[in-house]
């Protein structure tokens, strides 16, 4: 069975040692930022501070490195990617949760709604001010009422309104624009403190038709349990910590940021729409929930790689078979730099994976297409592949004028453009054989057992 909730998996983490509790009081103005900056540069366990200011703990770095996210999956290294195909090609439906929802065992409105009563961390300096950043948005289509899930930023502007930004490439962003085009206030729901595999399918990127509650009961294997929320008609997983419910008000524009963002520099501030709350839901003795953000790598990026690669991996394979893995590394902020493994079946299909990889929704900068003897995980050999298995005049192009990727820092406004490099063996033609000693992994050597310097 899948962790019903976030308790469950936090139960689990601390189990295995991977949740340690900080029960001195911490000030959510650089202190939480700064706890969870260090565990995740020493690839930590979560945290758990008590001691808030507020009534609510907050929790920390569940997401912080790749062995607690093959903790989320139940997977291991091995069988991870099979693992999230197996769950985004089983779509299960999502269920009514019967009788009072826990998420809703508290329920203010009106006047008791203030958000600044939850310990809402500034993590930079420069931050515009507290930051909701574990929080996934429950939006719908305003015209075919499909629900849509992922993870957006909310800057506190005051107890009852926060700012708010999304890409226009992604469907939270989509959905305000359609609204705002025929004249509706698009409704929402922040989602904060969930089961993991709920979290990470958040991340899954699939169609605008996709209904992404049947992607979560996939990659759970189980059914998501909703309840309806209280002042809107969509429905919010059940078992969550805490529910902020919301209108977008895009004729109110106030500024939004600067914060400091995935790509690793501060995003400036700007004029943004506000999110109304119209409703704050808990659960008895709810948790909040941090999320590091910032120069890679952080949550942010490791709640991407793994939901990101399987279903980029997917989409490409859909037309082009023979690519056998992607790689979407941190350090581009898992979307600015992909290398795909591949063994061109023609002439010329290299290049076109990679205008497909290009024209995918993640409008990365860098696209390099292998063989698949590389280890794409290995800059290394990436490099290597790049240093002698391409001749630039020919193997590299650029295409002008591509859709820039949301925040990154160094574009021409809305255009930027994309590097290609076809860093395959010719096609057809004799190639060198690669020189390396023969079986030497199997080579009985005793005297360096345990001399392992790596
Ligand atoms: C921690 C975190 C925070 C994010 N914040 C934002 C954000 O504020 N705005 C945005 O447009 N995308 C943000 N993203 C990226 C989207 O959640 C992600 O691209 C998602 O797949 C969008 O999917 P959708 O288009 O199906 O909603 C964030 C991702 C993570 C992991």
């Amino acid at each position: 069975m899948p962790y019903q909730d976030l308790r469950a998996f936090l139960t689990a983490l601390k189990n295995a040692g991977e949740l340690v509790e900080i029960a001195r009081p911490v000030s959510p103005k650089y202190d939480i930022a700064k706890a969870l900056a260090k565990t995740s540069a020493i690839q930590g366990p979560a945290l758990m501070f008590t001691q808030t200011g507020t009534a609510f703990p907050l929790v920390g770095g569940v997401y912080g490195n790749r062995r607690l996210a093959l903790m989320a999956f139940e997977a291991t290294e091995q069988t991870i990617h099979e693992k999230v195909l197996k769950g985004i090609n089983n779509p299960i439906a999502p269920v009514d949760f019967k009788g009072a929802p826990p998420c809703q065992d508290v329920v203010l409105t009106d006047d008791a709604i203030d958000v600044t009563k939850l310990p809402v961390p500034i993590y930079s300096p420069k931050d515009g001010g507290p930051y909701i950043t574990a929080g996934i948005v429950v939006s719908e289509n305003p015209e075919t009422g499909i629900p849509d899930i992922g993870n957006y930023r909310f800057q506190i502007h005051g107890p009852k309104e926060l700012g708010v930004f999304s890409a226009p490439n992604h469907r939270f962003g989509k959905n305000i624009a359609h609204a705002t085009e025929m004249g509706k206030e698009l409704r929402g729901a922040i989602v904060i403190g969930v089961d993991p595999l709920t979290m990470y399918s958040g991340q899954v990127q699939s169609s605008d038709s996709t209904n992404d509650w049947f992607t979560s009961g996939g990659l759970r294997g189980s059914p998501v349990e909703l309840a309806k929320a209280v002042t809107n008609d969509m429905k919010v997983p059940a078992w969550a910590e805490i529910v902020i419910e919301f209108t977008v008000d895009t004729r109110t524009q106030k500024m939004e940021g600067p914060l400091g963002e995935y790509t690793g520099y501060y995003t400036p501030a700007s004029p943004k729409p506000v999110a109304r709350i119209t409703a704050i839901t808990h659960r008895k003795n709810a948790i909040f929930q941090g999320l590091l953000t910032g120069k890679p790598i952080t949550e942010n990026h490791v709640l991407k790689q793994i939901p990101f690669e399987t279903s980029i991996l997917r989409q490409l394979q859909a037309q082009f078979p023979t690519i056998t893995d992607v790689s979407i590394n941190s350090s581009g902020g898992v979307q600015i730099y992909v290398v795909i493994a591949m063994k061109p079946r023609y002439e010329g299909e290299a290049r076109h994976a990679i205008l497909a990889a290009m024209a995918g929704n993640l409008h990365p900068k860098w696209v390099i297409v292998v063989d698949p003897d590389i280890d794409i995980r290995n800059s290394a050999e990436v490099e290597w592949a790049q240093s002698f298995r391409v001749k630039p005049s020919q193997d590299v192009f650029i295409v002008d004028r591509t859709a820039t990727a949301p925040l990154d820092p160094y574009t021409d406004g809305g255009y930027s453009s994309s590097v290609g490099i076809d860093a395959t063996r010719p096609f057809g033609e004799e190639f060198p054989d690669v020189s390396e000693v023969p079986d030497w992994k199997d080579f009985p050597l005793p005297e360096l057992d345990g001399l392992s310097r790596k």
